[in-house]
């Protein structure tokens, strides 16, 4: 099922393997006693690494409560704030002087922020912010470019126990809008804009579109100088950052939260038009995500020098970004702009510029570097590396020993890490130095996670067959709902197979029982990484004024992972179907939710194949969008339609 419908089954043809070497194993953190240890004691296995790894204002008395499944309690009775695991600890242990982010803008301005710099812009944004209001268990949208300051309002607002919604940069105000609304957000925290691709990018007026559409929580909205171009600021309700954080105190005594305090919510796509709210909490997300970001990386706080190439908007620039490498002590680069502006080079040059040693991208990335030819990363000194890591979507083999061998010199393990918005922090990946590597397959759950790939009655699938994959056992970071909506938690995640968690997603085990993801099996697409619904990009081309009806499929794409492909009905009245309509409707797409969301191509057809209960199915189109043979038609309510429809396409060009 889902192999067919990802092009994917050449993966389970690949008998390449990596094992690590023995001068890696012999520097690994991680060693494959971890296994061990958590296989005899997972609960034992869990506690330890929190208190290991975290600082706990006053320590937790139980690790796991599970009594009110599916919803879990860890870390029980603890208390701890996430800024300061984040920040002030390493500052007090005498680490201040660290650099916590190497910041290169987009047109090449920098700046170094140690620890101690990041405790001063914290707590003074937790000041500036407190006087606004905002306090524990309020919300904050932030919509912000990568820049410093998002990672300093994102820690103001947990030092405040106030839990932030970021929502990333490049959707539109309508969805900027929802999103403020179901939240209920009190406070919003933009900047004019951010460059990318040589060009100053605008936010504020998406914000301003946002809240003219209605938005009665929001108070106040706080923006960041970036790109210096003029904006409208609302008199009584926008203030500039620069005004309300610089003038606040750099001191700030911070209060411990629950182990449960909400930290966030990030709304990502599922298979209904309405982004959910994924909900996480304080102890054991900061837990996971802590212990992934040192053992999946085999970092070494005080001299890697560890990037991660996505936006904060998304789930893995929460954990890996933030969370993660902040509470490890970690030095970070974090770049503002596109990997090709001004040059195809930059991100290379950036490796060699602050000797990064430690590299997480997603797929897309590395095939557009393929893409662009290996004498450009050639040209810089990537000897840096040692360790590189992949994730957001299945990574092909072939971009997977590019990785290895162009960037990595064939001297660094490559880790493919799978996980979601809902599970907070990597939970399938090789372990480097310890895992023998296979090209394009996750692998192995790591120590303390417990995954498992079912048939479609629950049970495991034996060596060799395919399925679902699911998640057998609670972990520390897993999503605790869906914001103000515990029956769609219940319904998208643990109704499937009673009692254990459906991700979502297909895949296999080999013969030696390592896990290869195969793609998505529900109405969710996978374009560059980004997670788009089908029904969410339907809703917003019917809700143009030309168009009847839609129905959008993700088909295969060697660059992208998947491309939007939309096939639209339209309205008696509208005559036209040409390029002019098309752009209009790619447009509409983009107003609507965001330029990432745009189709790569729309098809006018007449009819859509629909069974007789009157579901649209996409199997068939995505057979049409993927120029292969239209399969099994059978149970279509009228089985002439896919000769309808390939006719007219042929017609049509
Ligand atoms: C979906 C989650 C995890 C952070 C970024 C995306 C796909 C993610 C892998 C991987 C195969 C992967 C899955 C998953 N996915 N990583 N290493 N191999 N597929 O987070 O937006 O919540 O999307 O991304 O389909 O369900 P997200």
């Amino acid at each position: 099922m889902a192999e067919e419908n990802t092009g994917l089954s050449n993966l389970l043809h690949e008998e390449r393997h990596f094992p690590p070497s023995d001068e890696f194993a012999r520097h690994a953190v991680a060693g494959a006693e971890l296994y061990d240890q958590a296989k005899s004691d997972r609960l034992g296995f869990w506690a330890d690494w929190s208190r290991k790894l975290l600082t706990w204002d006053t320590d937790f008395t139980e690790t796991l409560d599970w009594s009110d499944a599916p919803t879990a309690s860890w870390f029980v009775g603890g208390k701890l704030n996430a800024a300061y695991n984040c920040v002030d600890r390493h500052v007090e242990a005498g680490n201040g002087d660290r650099v916590a982010i190497h910041f290169e803008g987009e047109p090449g301005d920098t700046r170094t922020i140690t620890y101690s710099d990041l405790q001063r812009e914290v707590n003074k944004a937790a000041n500036a912010f407190a006087d606004l209001g905002v306090g524990a268990g309020d919300r904050v949208a932030i919509y912000m470019p990568m820049i410093p300051e998002t990672v300093f309002a994102m820690l103001a607002c947990a030092r405040l126990g106030a839990p932030h919604s970021v929502v990333f940069g490049g959707y539109s105000a309508d969805a900027l809008n929802s999103r403020i609304l179901d939240a209920e957000a009190k406070l919003v925290i933009t900047a004019d804009g951010g460059y990318r691709r040589g060009a100053p990018s605008s936010l504020k007026p998406a914000v301003d579109d946002a809240l003219a559409s209605g938005a009665p929580s929001v108070t106040n909205v706080v923006v960041v100088r970036r790109t210096g171009e003029e904006m409208t600021m609302t008199e009584g309700r926008d203030l500039w950052w620069h005004d309300v954080v610089d003038s606040a105190s750099d001191q700030h005594a911070c209060e411990a939260m629950d182990s449960e305090h909400p930290l966030f919510i990030l709304y990502t796509s599922g298979t209904t038009g309405k982004p959910k709210g994924i909900v996480h909490t304080t102890g054991g997300y900061l837990t996971q995500c802590a212990y992934t970001h040192k053992n999946v990386f085999d970092l070494h706080p005080e001299s890697d020098v560890y990037w991660c190439s996505a936006d904060v908007g998304w789930v893995t620039g929460h954990s890996y970004i933030v969370y993660g490498p902040l509470a490890n002590g970690a030095t970070q680069v974090m770049y503002e702009g596109t990997p090709d502006t001004p040059h195809k080079g930059r991100w290379w040059e950036i490796v060699e510029k602050y000797g990064v040693s430690i590299l997480y991208t997603a797929p897309t990335a590395i095939r557009t570097c393929m893409k662009w030819g290996e004498d450009i990363p050639a040209k810089y000194d990537l000897s840096s590396l040692r360790v590189l890591g992949s994730v957001g979507e299945p990574i092909n083999p072939e971009a997977w020993i590019w990785y290895r061998h162009v960037i990595g010199g064939d001297r660094t393990p490559v880790v493919d890490t799978w996980w979601q918005t809902e599970t907070g922090a990597i939970m399938i990946s090789p372990l480097p130095g310890v895992t023998d590597a296979k090209p394009g397959s996750a692998q192995v759950p790591l120590p303390g996670i417990s995954a498992d790939v079912v048939d479609d009655e629950g049970d495991p699938v034996p060596d060799g067959g395919g399925g679902y994959l699911v998640l057998t056992e609670p972990w520390p970071s897993m999503l605790r709902g869906i914001w103000k909506n515990p029956e769609r938690f219940k319904e998208t995640y643990w109704s499937r197979f009673p009692g254990i968690y459906f991700a979502g997603d297909g895949a296999k085990k080999d013969e030696d029982g390592d896990i290869w993801l195969l793609g998505r099996v529900d109405d969710v697409m996978n374009v560059s990484g980004h997670r788009l619904s089908t029904t969410e990009i339907e809703s917003a081309l019917v809700s143009h004024e030309k168009v009847a009806e839609a129905a959008v499929v993700g088909a295969a794409d060697a660059t992208s992972g998947q491309a939007v492909v939309a096939f639209v009905i339209l309205r008696g009245t509208a005559s036209d179907s040409g390029d002019a309509l098309v752009k209009e409707l790619r447009d509409h797409v983009a107003h609507e939710i965001g330029g990432i969301a745009k189709p790569r191509r729309i098809l006018v057809v007449s009819e859509l194949p629909k069974t007789r209960s009157g579901k649209i199915m996409r199997r068939l189109l995505q057979d049409v969008a993927e120029n292969r043979e239209v399969g099994d038609a059978s149970t279509l309510a009228d089985s002439s339609v896919m000769d309808l429809i390939q006719e007219g396409l042929k017609t049509a060009k």
